[in-house]
């Protein structure tokens, strides 16, 4: 699509450009097509030059792109928002079943060849159906994630800023204070954007008011966990399960000590990653692309 309209140059290797390879190859160009793993910062606008018109992530989430620099230049800034919604809920639930049913425990116990025989108390998780979920965050996303809860029987608490009691309840949720949310759930899913306001907002109080049963379950952003005291906590056992699609920083470091926690589950922030999805993340991106490059209202814009 993009080849169509422009001379266009990609990336092709599987690890990201360096930020200073980044840097050569902006110089005079006039749409850029970003992944969550590029810094898009002011430096980078101004190397790139007034030429560039259209910063387009191939992602909803856009905390990697400084957007007030971009809108104090005109640059136009798209993302892919609700082709992905259903799929990152389908993969947050995922985990939260997989937490409270101990699946990848199971798996290891199977291929260490310990299974022998079945027993009345072998491998008991805690069931899902009945529990309560706190979702943090009632955006797209996080209300997809209530209508999986709700359809599973669960108790569904949320914590949205922008969100009234009367527009949750609709959905079956409870809106409330944060300390409740925390409280009460016996799972708690995060599901808001990563700013100056949600940096860390999962630390070490956070999870200390939070259940010793309860289950942590993250595909938003890393940083809006704190490791260390999320380490802490696991180790201690304030809180009893995590199950992260995504970590501060990202990829986790081979040596990071979360990596050596049974109670810690993780996975290489793949949430959004069907093939369905992400072939229209990558079309939504083009598309985004070719209008700012025309000159256009982007069809997804994050700053209108
Ligand atoms: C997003 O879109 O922000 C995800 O984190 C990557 O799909």
């Amino acid at each position: 699509m993009v080849r169509e309209v422009a001379d266009t140059e990609v990336w092709h290797y599987p690890l990201p450009p360096p930020y200073e390879t980044l840097l050569e190859k902006v110089r005079g160009v006039n749409g850029l097509l970003c992944l969550i793993t590029d810094k898009i910062d002011a430096h980078l606008m101004d190397v790139a030059g007034p030429e560039l018109r259209v910063i387009s992530q191939m992602a909803v989430g856009f905390d990697n792109v400084d957007v007030s620099n971009a809108t104090v230049r005109g640059i136009a800034v798209g993302n892919t928002p609700g082709v992905l919604t259903d799929t990152t809920a389908d993969f947050a639930f995922t985990l939260l079943m997989a937490a409270a049913r101990r699946v990848v425990e199971g798996e290891r116990y199977v291929k260490a060849g310990r299974w022998q025989t079945w027993g009345p108390t072998l491998l008991m998780g805690h069931d899902v159906h009945g529990a309560t979920l706190g979702i943090i965050g009632f955006g797209r996303i996080g209300r997809a994630m209530a209508k999986r809860a709700v359809g599973f029987g669960m108790r569904v608490l949320c914590h949205d800023h922008n969100c009234n009691k009367e527009s949750a309840r609709k959905l079956g949720a409870e809106l409330c204070s944060l300390n409740v949310l925390l409280s009460e759930s016996d799972f708690v899913s995060l599901h808001v954007p990563l700013n100056s306001d949600t940096y860390h907002l999962i630390g070490e109080h956070e999870m200390q008011v939070m259940k010793p049963t309860s289950v942590l379950i993250n595909t938003a952003r890393g940083p809006i966990v704190d490791p260390v005291a999320l380490y802490e906590a696991l180790l201690g056992a304030e809180i009893s399960f995590a199950a992260l699609d995504v970590t501060e920083p990202e990829p986790i470091l081979h040596d990071d000590l979360l990596l050596t926690l049974d109670n810690c589950l993780i996975v290489p922030h793949i949430a959004s990653s069907s093939v369905a999805t992400r072939e229209k993340m990558a079309i939504m991106a083009a598309e985004n692309l070719i209008a700012g490059l025309r000159g256009e209202e982007l069809p997804h814009v994050v700053h209108p």
